[in-house]
């Protein structure tokens, strides 16, 4: 039996902070409390430190392939960044194709196990909808993967109104979860024909043609679209007032509709964009940043749980040899951002130690809630008796200044550049082993396991 004691820390939990050690014995915690452990325990000293949950990062894309590059961290320094980072646990994308669902979350698992550092699971993608695929979204779930991915943008994954009914249906019988990708693609793919033909060819002119409008107007057709199948929906990454807008009608109607946000949208805004060369590409994402006053509604929404969720959605592209295919037409720049280790010390920066959000709320939208939302607790997101060991320690004096030259992740450039961070990991644990101390990481490939995960209950 193995026994280590987390001692002196202030464990944070989604409804309060107090003084306690935790024991952990083998993989699981044992107790919370005062003055645990005898003298024989390993001690994890957490004096003068904040003890988190590990942190549950359910969006992320690793080893994506998209449109003819992949995505620059694959399942190895992707997770190890995450877990310098406080992230012990990752939900990554299983992309369908003709052979069908079942078989795309079979190669995902066995693509990712022989990598991973950390635990993990997978949102299934359903790009195209059949009867077989109805059919197969019954064994997904029963595979441990009840949550699917559809696309309202992006020609190559988008699916119309009827489709996304019929996978909302289904869904709702098997205890399947739908997370849709929420931008008007129809319209966007009209502006930016549009800006390519009137010679608007820069990073800016990607934020321009996807508008807070699309994004709330395909928000709202969802919505509508979940109510007629009186499914549970999750709309991944919202970024603005408009589109928080339409959930947040939804949400006062009494529809079963939850949303996340992302780190991202919270910590840059679009005028990064317009940064001079082609240097705006290196914050290309969709959808795309917005502005200063989008954030402060995003933080609102957090604060009070109108936004559930604060992911990463890490997709990280080189600046060179990567983003920089679109020059000249911003269209062809690869979408996405370098996110997954900075997402608790950006957090903690911005919203705790700039007085927006509680050590409480950050647990609750970066641990706990997405945890229950995907059907991950008790296991994992919750510092609970019986629950995996997985913890931070989190120094508030630990002092972080990003940087592309001393980040983990396997990618040429850092978004959050320069930006210094008060508060960041002494320690994390996953199911009890230390596997990031000081910033060095002391996991290994292939030590992460996949968690099977709960149908949504009704
Ligand atoms: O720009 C982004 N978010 N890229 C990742 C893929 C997606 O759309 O979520
Ligand atoms: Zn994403």
């Amino acid at each position: 039996m193995r026994r280590k004691v987390v001692r002196g820390g202030t464990v944070v939990t989604e409804a309060a902070a107090f003084a306690a050690d935790v024991l952990i014995v083998d993989d699981a915690i044992a107790a919370i409390g005062r003055d645990l452990g005898d003298g024989d325990d390993e001690v994890v000293d957490a004096s003068g430190c904040f003890v988190l949950p590990g942190l549950v990062d359910s969006h992320v894309h690793l080893s994506l392939e998209v449109a003819g590059t992949v995505s620059a961290d694959d399942f190895a320094t992707g997770t190890a960044a995450a877990a310098a980072g406080g992230t012990t646990c990752v939900i990554d994308f299983a992309p369908s194709d003709e052979r069908g669902l079942l078989a795309a979350l079979r190669d995902r698992r066995a693509h990712a196990d022989a990598e991973v550092h950390v635990d993990y699971g997978l949102h299934v993608v359903v790009a195209r909808v059949t009867d077989r695929t109805l059919r197969e979204m019954a064994d997904v779930v029963a595979a441990g993967a009840p949550s699917f991915k559809v696309f309202m943008a992006y020609p190559d994954l988008m699916l119309g109104d009827a489709d996304l009914l019929r996978v909302l249906r289904r869904a709702r019988q098997v205890g399947g979860l739908v997370c849709v990708h929420a931008e008007a693609g129809e319209l966007i793919g009209e502006l930016v024909r549009e800006a390519l033909a009137a010679g608007d060819t820069e990073p800016r002119f990607h934020a321009q043609t996807r508008p807070p409008l699309t994004e709330a107007q395909a928000v709202a057709r969802v919505v509508a679209l979940a109510q007629m199948a009186d499914a549970e929906l999750f709309v991944m990454h919202v970024t603005c007032a408009a589109a928080l807008q339409a959930v947040r009608g939804a949400q006062d109607a009494g529809a079963p509709v939850a949303a996340e946000t992302c780190v991202q949208y919270l910590a840059l805004d679009e005028r990064e964009l317009a940064r001079p060369g082609f240097e705006g590409a290196k914050y290309v994402c969709s959808p795309p940043l917005r502005r200063r006053e989008d954030q402060e509604a995003l933080w609102s929404a957090l604060r009070q749980a109108a936004l559930e969720v604060c992911s990463s959605d890490h997709c990280p592209f080189d600046y060179r040899g990567q983003k920089d295919r679109g020059r000249g037409d911003f269209s062809q720049i690869p979408n996405g951002l370098p996110t997954i280790e900075h997402r608790l010390a950006l957090l903690w920066e911005l919203g705790v130690q700039s007085g927006r959000i509680t050590p409480s709320d950050l647990v609750r939208v970066c641990a706990t809630a997405p945890a229950r939302r995907f059907g991950l607790l008790p296991r994992k997101g919750a510092i609970l008796p019986g629950a995996d060991a997985d913890l931070v320690v989190l120094d508030p004096r630990r002092t972080t200044t990003i940087a592309a030259a001393t980040h983990r992740m396997n990618v040429d450039y850092n978004p959050f550049e320069g930006m210094t961070c008060r508060g960041s990991p002494r320690v994390v644990l996953s199911r009890g082993e230390v596997i990031c101390r000081e910033g060095t990481v002391l996991s290994r490939p292939g030590r992460g396991r996949y968690v099977p995960r709960s149908p949504v209950a009704r």
